[in-house]
């Protein structure tokens, strides 16, 4: 797998990097698209990374009027709830900018998995466009993405089949058991650039399996993730501790 590994020392540097780095990529698309698509991670490690976007200094470069947000996956549990990505998006970081509510495409976690599924896939579908081939019209400029301890990524867990032509699919989280609505290979690969942000020790085995070994999609599902444009890694030493560099 090629691709691009950033190592920082400490989460708060993966924060800065990352807030910057959606801050660049934000204004190239300004430039050349006139809107940017964010495909955003849930789980703990980006929380850092979207607080410091909303801080003044970073946040004031943004027209936040052009940032299209998506939702790479969701738990099924409603959006005020503490362990919905939406709620902890908003709390570190659409509740401090001034981003209108249109433009934030949230996953209803509230509702029955395969309906929210589906009318999220319409949503994108809508938003994006379709080419005859069912591919997206329109990518995302950034989707961020995190890497849990067992290999897997948004939700698409170990074990699971690869996604050939659907862009959203309802998941069972393969231990406890929880619902998730999660994005797909197809439209995932179809980014114009791919950012795994990576902290802690107990992802360095799995990020080192993921980067460094022979392909094996089934038990390592972040390796399905093989996108059009860029991929790259922003990690901190902690998770880089087992990769060759
Ligand atoms: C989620 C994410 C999931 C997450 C990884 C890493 O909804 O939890 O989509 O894929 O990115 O599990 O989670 P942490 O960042 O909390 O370690």
């Amino acid at each position: 797998m090629s691709s691009d590994l950033q190592v920082v020392s400490t989460p708060d540097q993966l924060a800065e990097r990352c807030a910057v780095h959606i801050v660049q990529v934000a204004l190239l698309a300004f430039a050349n698209r006139g809107v940017f698509r964010l495909c955003v991670a849930g789980g703990n490690t980006p929380r850092g990374a979207y607080a410091r976007l909303a801080q003044q200094d970073l946040a004031h470069q943004l027209d936040w009027q052009r940032v299209h947000i998506y939702f790479g996956d969701e738990r099924c549990v409603p959006p005020d709830h503490p362990q919905s990505n939406y709620h902890m998006l908003h709390e570190s970081l659409l509740s401090r900018v001034p981003i209108p509510p249109s433009r934030v495409h949230r996953i209803a976690g509230e509702a029955p998995p395969p309906l929210a599924a589906q009318s999220y896939s319409e949503l994108l579908r809508s938003a994006l466009g379709v080419e005859p081939d069912g591919s997206p019209r329109q990518t995302f400029d950034l989707v961020l993405l995190g890497l849990g301890a067992d290999g897997h990524t948004a939700s698409l867990f170990p074990g699971s089949s690869l996604e050939l032509e659907e862009w959203v699919s309802p998941r069972q989280h393969p231990t406890t058991g929880e619902w998730r609505v999660t994005l797909t290979e197809p439209l995932l690969n179809s980014a114009e650039e791919t950012l795994f942000l990576v902290a802690g020790e107990d992802k360095a085995e799995r990020l080192a399996e993921v980067r460094n070994t022979a392909l094996d999609m089934l038990r390592l599902p972040a390796q399905r993730i093989v996108p059009r444009g860029h991929l790259r890694f922003l990690v901190d030493q902690a998770a880089a501790s087992r990769s060759f560099i």
